[in-house]
């Protein structure tokens, strides 16, 4: 979210620099798909007059082909359609100005995909204009957006009781609407919840006070937009200065490129750098238009500070009286997007604004009903769920809390296959346990250990099909193994779930916790030295891939028993074919659940026409190669 900011804000802030006296409102629509969200907008700018000319032109063709009245809805898509060429952002942001205020409003298209547009407009708002269709009330849509716009920090609420003329004007549908929302965000934590009872296709209460709500005795939107107090300027925060880039282009001149997140920088200020601790001074603030003496949130420049220090991407320059955290492990609330649920113990990358690390939830401490607001458990996030996470990063990040600071606070997660924005989180804390808990240096190394051994340790990873033959020729490897003086160890799925793994079944969800347990044990085992043979289904790449880059380099080796479905359920050496596919084993491997075979496996082996004996042969003098002096 705040990835794709960065390159907004800069366009935002030019439009708005013409008119720089006047404060700004950021606000964003929300609603259920047809509440009317283009409609207003269109409504909104249509009647005070700030449609531009041509985009009017064109909305009278559409208007008169069809013999209808203006549709405003439209004036939006087409807006739409023009920005979709060539920029890829799922948020529009439009800029208008009136006599009194400037406004941008980040208009989020888009329906199933709506939560992950509305998080990203969101995430800079100052107001949220909740629309509800007077013959509706309040859905489930309404109760999560309003419940996601808390989450992101807005605490102020214009709650748009929409399409009033199809009710006939009524007090009584307005009263009771009103009534149910402030019951229901009580415990948002807005500060003001301002209800206007609305048509916006016909512009009642839009830009003018209708006559047919005579009851209703607030101001009409615009005007509120107006004139709603905004919070103070946050220029008094600390320094953020996430580094997007170090400037190098010759041997005298290093400076970090960046946007300031939050605070105010000038020259001759006292900087840290947040991950190492270590301190400097401002030197000279740089832009393209010549130096500066300071810059405030929202400028893009180059530091120039007074010592060496060791400062990369991802890094953040700080105000050294006001440190935010570094930490690996913390707590977030996460909100899921992607059509894949978010499970625990899956490897995502999190993005922060300038950073970009491996990351796993490690565990989802609950989900939140969107309806009761109760906490519920749950093993996996699906879209649009909100939930609380526990998340570990690879390598530490530097971060604020995001009730602290919105722009250092956030972060989205990506998947690590499709590149999509799969989620996006707030931050609450670091875990204390990450700062208590250390690395504790052991004397006896695993070198030591293996050369013990005299061997190499080794991860033989068997992935495949049940019933492909992965536990009958690693059983058959470590025969060989073995009478070869070699220390090895076999994990199989089927046994290591009668104890470690005990408390697992055959979900998604399970299985990636499955095989996170499983390759630590593996890691473990490899540390003491042994050769491990590890032989569990894995059907998903992101686990195996987890699995390897747990390992140390050259140590981890994939080995593909590929065995097509037909021929295992041939063999169906426990019978359990059989009775997946009468239905009575939920979630089969092959059958009623997903197997992603590897594209990249070190070893390949097809065991139809093929011995287990001949094939455990085959994996021993890969080894050899493999390991050297096996
Ligand atoms: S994994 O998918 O999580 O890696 P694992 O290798 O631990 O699976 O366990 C697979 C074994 O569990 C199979 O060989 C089979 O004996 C048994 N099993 C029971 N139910 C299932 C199921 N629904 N899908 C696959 N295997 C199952």
């Amino acid at each position: 979210m705040s990835y794709v900011q960065t390159v907004r804000q800069q366009e935002i802030k030019a439009r708005l620099a013409e008119q720089d006296d006047k404060s700004i409102l950021r606000f964003i629509t929300c609603g259920s798909v047809d509440d009317g969200k283009s409609t207003l907008i269109g409504r909104l700018l249509y009647d005070a007059k700030l449609i531009f000319e041509d985009q009017l032109a064109n909305l009278g063709r559409v208007g008169t082909a069809n013999g209808k009245e203006l549709d405003l809805a439209l004036l939006l898509d087409g807006l739409e359609a023009e920005r979709e060429q060539g920029i890829t952002i799922d948020v529009a942001y439009r800029y208008f100005a009136t006599a009194k205020r400037k406004f941008v409003v980040a208009d989020t298209p888009g329906h199933e995909e709506y939560t992950r547009n509305m998080v990203t407009g969101a995430s800079t708002a100052d107001l949220a204009v909740v629309l509800i269709d007077s013959r509706r009330g309040i859905l489930p849509q309404t109760r999560r957006h309003s419940y996601i716009a808390s989450l992101l920090g807005i605490r102020n609420i214009v709650l748009a009781i929409n399409k009033i003329d199809l009710v006939d004007f009524r007090q009584q549908v307005f009263d009771d609407i009103v009534a149910d929302y402030n019951v229901f965000a009580e415990d948002l934590g807005f500060t003001c919840i301002q209800p206007i009872p609305m048509s916006a296709s016909l512009g009642d209460n839009v830009i003018r006070l209708s006559e047919f709500t005579p009851w209703y005795r607030g101001p009409a939107l615009l005007d509120y937009l107006e004139t709603v107090e905004l919070g103070p300027l946050e220029l008094d925060k600390p320094l953020r200065f996430p580094v997007q880039l170090v400037m190098r282009p010759n041997a005298n001149f290093r400076g970090y490129a960046g946007q300031v997140a939050s605070g105010r920088v000038s020259v001759g200020d006292a900087v840290l750098v947040a991950k190492s601790g270590q301190c400097s001074s401002v030197k000279s603030i740089v832009t393209q238009d010549g130096n500066l003496t300071s810059a405030e949130e929202g400028e893009a420049v180059t530091l120039v500070l007074s010592d060496e220090v060791d400062a990369s991407r991802g890094d953040m320059l700080v105000s050294p009286t006001a440190r935010p955290f570094v930490a690996d492990q913390f707590q977030a609330n996460v909100v899921w997007f992607d059509g894949n649920s978010m499970k625990p113990g899956r490897s995502y990358i999190l993005r922060t604004e300038n950073d970009s690390v491996s990351a796993t939830v490690t565990a989802l401490k609950h989900r939140v009903n969107i309806n009761s607001f109760i906490r519920e458990a749950a093993k996996s996030l699906r879209m649009n769920e909100i939930g609380v996470c526990n998340i570990s990063t690879q390598s530490p990040i530097a971060f604020d809390a995001y009730s602290e600071n919105r722009a250092t606070g956030n972060f989205i997660f990506v998947d690590r296959l499709t590149n999509a924005t799969v989620g996006a989180g707030m931050i609450d804390f670091p875990l204390r346990r990450a700062d208590n808990v250390h690395w504790q240096a052991t004397d006896v190394s695993k070198n030591a250990r293996s050369a013990m051994k005299n061997q190499r340790p080794a991860v033989l990873w068997f992935t495949g099909l049940s019933g492909s033959g992965k536990s009958t020729i690693a059983n058959a490897l470590e025969r060989v193994l073995h009478v070869r003086g070699k220390h090895t160890y076999l994990l199989d799925g089927d046994n290591v779930r009668h104890g470690l793994n005990r408390d697992l079944g055959f979900t998604e969800e399970d299985r990636v916790e499955n095989i996170r347990r499983v390759a630590e044990v593996a890691k473990l085992m490899a540390d003491a030295g042994l050769i491990v043979l590890v032989s569990f289904i894995s059907p998903f790449r992101d686990e195996r891939r987890m699995a390897r880059e747990l390992m140390d380099e050259g140590e981890f080796f994939e080995i593909f028993v590929d065995t097509p479905i037909e021929e295992c359920a041939r063999r169906d050496p426990k019978g359990l074919y059989e009775k997946a596919f009468a239905g009575k084993i939920a979630n089969f491997t092959g059958v009623s659940s997903p197997y992603e075979a590897p594209n990249n496996p070190e070893l390949h082996l097809h065991t139809v026409g093929n011995e287990p004996i001949a094939l455990a042969l085959k994996i021993d003098k890969f080894l050899d190669l493999r390991l050297g002096e096996k």
